[in-house]
This record gives C-alpha cells, sequence and structure tokens, in this order.
C-alpha cells in the first residue's frame, strides 16, 4: 500500500484528479470504478474543470459506482445515481450509456446484484477505483463482517453509518437501511486502487487502516493486499499517525 500525505482537502482533490486524468490518456476505453460521498466531490470538481479546459474527454470512459441505496430511483436527489449526474456526469462529454449504478428500485434486487457484477466481468477489469472510507471502515457500503469474498449484494447499513449519512437527508428516518454494493472481492479486482481520506473525523480509520490488522472486522485493512492501492491522506487524517 502506497501512502500519499497531502496538506488538505483541495490538494487530495487536485493529486487524485491528476491520476484519473492521466489513467483516462493511458487507455483507449478506460474503465473507472467511482465513488460518492462528500470526499470525492473536489475530485469531481477538478475533473469537471479539466474537462472545461479541454485538457481531458470522457468520450470514451467507462464509469461503474460503488453502490446505491435500496429504494431510492435515479431521480431522488438523495440517491447515488442523481449525485453522480449531479456532481460530474451531466457536466463532461461522457456518454450517459456508459456510466453505471446499481438500480435500487429494481424488483428483484438479488438479480440486480447478479446483473451489476456481471457486467463488471463483461466490461473487462476496471482501471482505477477511486474509494472514500467510513468511520468504522466501510468501503462502498460494506459493513464490518463483510466477508472479503463478498461480490456485489444487497447489505443492510449499520447504524453508524445512517447517522453519519444523515447529514445528506432531512430526517434520520428517512436514510434507507439498506444498500446495493459492489462486493470487497470485487472491489479488489480492480487494476488500481486509490483511497481518499480528509479530516479529523477519518483520522482513527485512517491509522486502523494503515497500522492495523487486516480483518474483515474493519473492511478497508484488505488494501494491504492489493497489489497497487494507495491511501490519499491529508493532514489532519493522517494526524494520528504513527510515523
Ligand atoms: C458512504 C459511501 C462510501 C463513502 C462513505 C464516506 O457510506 N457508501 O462509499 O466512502 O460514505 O463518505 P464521506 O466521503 O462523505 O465521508
Amino acid at each position: 500500500m502506497n501512502i500519499v500525505k497531502v496538506k488538505d482537502y483541495q490538494e487530495m482533490s487536485a493529486w487524485a484528479s491528476k491520476q484519473v486524468i492521466d489513467k483516462i490518456k493511458s487507455s483507449d476505453q478506460p474503465v473507472l470504478g467511482l465513488a460518492t460521498g462528500s470526499t470525492p466531490e473536489g475530485l469531481y470538481q477538478d475533473l469537471i474543470e479539466a474537462y472545461k479546459n479541454h485538457q481531458v474527454s470522457f468520450k470514451n470512459v467507462t464509469t461503474f459506482n460503488l453502490d446505491e441505496y435500496v429504494g431510492l430511483a435515479a431521480d431522488d436527489p438523495n440517491s447515488y445515481n442523481y449525485f453522480m449526474n449531479d456532481k460530474l456526469f451531466n457536466h463532461v462529454d461522457i456518454d450517459p450509456s456508459h456510466t453505471h449504478l446499481p438500480n435500487g428500485v429494481a424488483t428483484d434486487l438479488e438479480q440486480e446484484c447478479k446483473d451489476y457484477e456481471a457486467l463488471i466481468k463483461n466490461t473487462g477489469q476496471i482501471d482505477l477505483q477511486i474509494l472514500g472510507i467510513g468511520i468504522n471502515g466501510h468501503i462502498g457500503f460494506n459493513e464490518p463482517g463483510s466477508s472479503f469474498s463478498d461480490r456485489t449484494q444487497i447489505v443492510k447499513l449499520v447504524d453508524s453509518t445512517i447517522e453519519a449519512n444523515s447529514r445528506f437527508f432531512a430526517h434520520k428516518e428517512d436514510v434507507p437501511t439498506h444498500a446495493v454494493t459492489m462486493g470487497i472481492k470485487t472491489i479488489m479486482e480492480s487494476k488500481e486502487i486509490i483511497l481518499l481520506a480528509s479530516g479529523e473525523s477519518k483520522a482513527k480509520a485512517i491509522k486502523q487502516l494503515i497500522e492495523g490488522e487486516v480483518t474483515e472486522d474493519f473492511p478497508a485493512s484488505i488494501l494491504q493486499q492489493h497489489p497497487n492501492a494507495t491511501i490519499v491522506i491529508d493532514n489532519a487524517a493522517a494526524s494520528l499517525l504513527n510515523a
């Protein structure tokens, strides 16, 4: 696992944006794995800026997002489908048919998971997967206790995740209790992974990710075993590290 330390959120976003642009330029048909949450928002802003300045085109890019809430349709402002359109896809020249997120309102969710997994497989490997991290070490929506061999699946969100994500909703009760998420095995099959973390609230999780043991009780710890994973942390997120 490579560790990159940057000053703040802005530097973290700029660093990640450069990697994503390089990855897009290095392939005829790049496949990106994308994340939601506050963490990658700055990255997406930087990518939009680079597109507007003619530094990058998304014409040949295919994307797969990590997850979606069960019960939220793509036009629901709290859905991750909506988030991605609003924060990135609507502002760049990506072909909407090349952007993929799980459908949280599929009538047969089990089948939706299988179909999503198959779609990733048929497209080929994800070249670069962007990740954030939950304060309990979750990646995507793979909560502590998830198996490292999990594929795309329906998961129950734990209370601390519902609490943390309730800031985006009017009431905590509005936060869906379940989600569809790429599994840890699916994520680990990406050729390259960049996990971003900024701010003091992530410091404990970052310490455990970098200095702790590899355990299913802390899902992100599996990244220690990925051949090409980079953890990008700002000063606040790095504040509890030994070195
Ligand atoms: C959610 C998402 C994760 C994300 C995490 C952290 O639970 N499913 O993919 O990494 O929140 O979010 P934030 O970046 O807002 O701290």
